[in-house]
């Protein structure tokens, strides 16, 4: 549905409109300039090469640090596995752990590609519908009955979450990975928006429990979607099978993407430049859109997304999003590509843009639905 907004908001653009872009989830800012220094460095040094199959040493030994300096733990960087996205660490993770029929849990609304991605490697995704009672996520009671029913051999949980910029507590997350340790399914925790948190600081699985994978990515914090980069902590006995599918599937991860990653742990100002900019853009939305109307949004806790009820609008949020460009030329994403269900009562807004682009989307939309 996003792709048919994207269409639409060209066809506007091609006619000389002026679309405010709040439908893709991506940051609008590039990477740090410590990390295109570096990449230009390799570049222009000549050679680049295949590296090592879990990635450089030195990137994984960062990577290790990280967990020290973000998290205070101390993280074996033997475990750190350097991914192609963390996309490519979701196929890494479920095929390293997953066979065909396994049933693995998710949360609707939740990013389409878990499903999607499960299924074509044969697995049965098992989506968990959140609502306001438990802060859109998943909980220990929901999980194990979801297991009683047919036993899951994985869960897989964001936080910061994709589309709600939701956020489990600390207390509900460890409760998570407990219950799903204890009952011998396999925990995933999907961390990509760590970083880009606002209400309170994230918890990351891997202080919590030795048996879950860790996926992460440089595309949101770091700003380097295009990159395609990202890492797994993985638990030490899957360190081996990962190497051997990683080798085999791609043989190694982008080199200049590798050298630009490290480097961007040094520009962590810059990019908390960036992040105080989706801070104000989230004051802005958290004030003008009560006005204009939005009387139920989910806490906005991280990420950069907004997620709004529309169901007082309209019945239908893909007409609504339809509608919303169409006259006020300001683009976002229906739910429904997050949840078939429920989703026909929200749309996603991203904040990763300007702040002026903010106000002027606000007071679009405030103006059109008043009139
Ligand atoms: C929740 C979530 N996980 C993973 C990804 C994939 O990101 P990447 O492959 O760029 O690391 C995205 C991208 O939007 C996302 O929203």
């Amino acid at each position: 549905m996003v792709m048919d907004v994207m269409a639409a908001a060209a066809r506007i653009e091609a006619a000389g409109g002026r679309v405010i872009h709040m439908e893709v989830g991506q940051p609008a800012a590039p990477a740090p300039a410590t990390a295109i220094a570096a990449a230009r460095a390799a570049l222009v040094s000549g050679r680049v090469g295949y590296t090592e199959t879990l990635g450089i040493p030195t990137l994984r030994a960062r990577v290790a640090r990280h967990y020290q300096e973000a998290y205070d733990i101390a993280i074996d960087p033997a475990r750190v596995i350097v991914t192609t996205g963390s996309s490519a660490g979701f196929i890494l993770a479920f095929l390293a752990l997953f066979e065909p029929g396994d049933r693995v849990a998710i949360a609707l609304p939740g990013y389409p590609p878990y499903r999607h991605i499960l299924t074509a490697l044969g697995c049965e995704p098992v989506a968990i519908e959140t609502t306001r009672a438990t802060r859109w996520a998943i909980t220990p009671e929901m999980l194990l009955t979801a297991h009683r029913r047919a036993p899951l051999k994985g869960a897989l949980i964001a936080s910061p979450a994709n589309p709600t910029g939701t956020m489990m507590t600390g207390e509900a997350l460890r409760d998570l990975v407990a219950a799903a340790d204890d009952a011998g399914i396999r925990f995933i925790s999907d961390e990509i928006y760590h970083g880009l948190d606002y209400a309170f600081a994230p918890e990351t699985a891997a202080r919590l429990s030795d048996d879950a994978v860790i996926i992460n990515s440089f595309s949101k914090y770091f700003c380097m979607t295009g990159w395609r980069i990202g890492w797994m902590v993985a638990p030490e006995p899957l360190v081996r099978p990962i190497d051997r599918l990683q080798g085999n599937l791609a043989i190694s991860v982008p080199t200049l993407s590798q050298v630009a990653a490290e480097a961007a742990f040094d520009g962590r100002a810059e990019m908390e430049a960036v992040k105080h900019g989706y801070e104000l853009n989230r004051r802005i939305l958290l004030e003008g859109l009560p006005k204009a109307g939005f009387e139920n949004i989910l806490p906005v806790d991280g990420a950069f997304y907004l997620y709004a009820d529309v169901a007082s609008f309209c019945a239908d949020s893909f007409a609504f999003a339809q509608r919303m460009l169409e006259e006020t030329h300001v683009a976002a994403t229906p739910g429904v590509d997050f949840d078939p269900r429920q989703g026909r009562h929200f749309i996603r807004f991203c904040y990763a843009g300007a702040a002026a682009e903010m106000r002027e989307a606000v007071e679009r939309i405030g103006a059109w639905l008043k009139t």
